[in-house]
């Protein structure tokens, strides 16, 4: 092994320790070269993906599939009126509350916490409500906010049936006193009812 000759490149002088030899070859014209393309793609990709307005990131595509996934569902079952009476045909309906769940997973935790216990916004779980003394007024609530915009609208970025399945979905977590909730602000009301 002593007298074994580097083949490619010399062996620079001092570059050899206890035997151990550094080489000095030049990288490798298509390691370079991919180097380069990773350094002229990364400023398109960002642009065509991320770039405002562009839209074409993935959670805009989940959005969009979503959305068009629900409007293809929603023609079973056609416009819903946001009134009591279509609120509460929804509410033990374990597949089109589905919707309505997954639409506050989406947009409601945030303020009022995973299971509807409040957090910035009040408390859906307990008995008491501060803007409903009905049913229906859940839907209105959803739809047009309330407070002055603390709890904002939504009637601009759901869907009219999103609105309603969403009101049946928070109409079914009174009483459910999820643990860890916010204390009960408002006045205890009726119990829900279709008229
Ligand atoms: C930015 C925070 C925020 C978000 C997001 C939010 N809310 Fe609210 N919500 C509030 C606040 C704050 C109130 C209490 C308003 C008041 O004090 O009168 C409220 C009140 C309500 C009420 C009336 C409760 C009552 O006692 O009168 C309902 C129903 C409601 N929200 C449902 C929803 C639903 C459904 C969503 C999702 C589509 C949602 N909220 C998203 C903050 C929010």
């Amino acid at each position: 092994m002593a007298d074994h000759k580097p083949e490619l490149n010399e062996v620079p002088d001092g570059h050899n320790y206890d035997g151990i030899q550094e080489y000095d070859n030049p990288i490798p014209g298509w390691w370079s070269w991919i180097f380069v393309a990773t350094i002229i793609f990364t400023p398109v990709y960002i642009i065509w993906f991320h770039a405002p307005g562009m839209d074409r990131n993935l959670l805009a595509q989940y959005d969009r599939a979503y959305a068009a996934n629900l409007e293809q569902q929603f023609g079973e079952i056609g416009e819903l009126l946001p009134d009591a009476e279509t609120v509460m045909r929804f509410i033990d309906d374990d597949k089109w509350l589905a919707v309505g769940r997954a639409t506050f997973q989406t947009h409601c935790v945030s303020c009022h916490g995973a299971a509807g216990e409040g957090a910035s916004g009040v408390n859906l779980t307990d008995n008491v409500y501060k803007n409903v003394t009905n049913v229906a007024q859940i839907a209105d609530v959803i739809a047009n906010g309330a407070a002055g915009g603390a709890m904002p609208p939504w009637k601009t970025k759901l869907h009219p049936n999103a609105v309603v399945l969403t009101a049946s979905y928070v109409a079914s977590l009174r009483d459910t006193n999820a643990p860890g909730g916010r204390q009960p602000e408002g006045v205890e009301i009726p119990p829900w009812s279709a008229e």
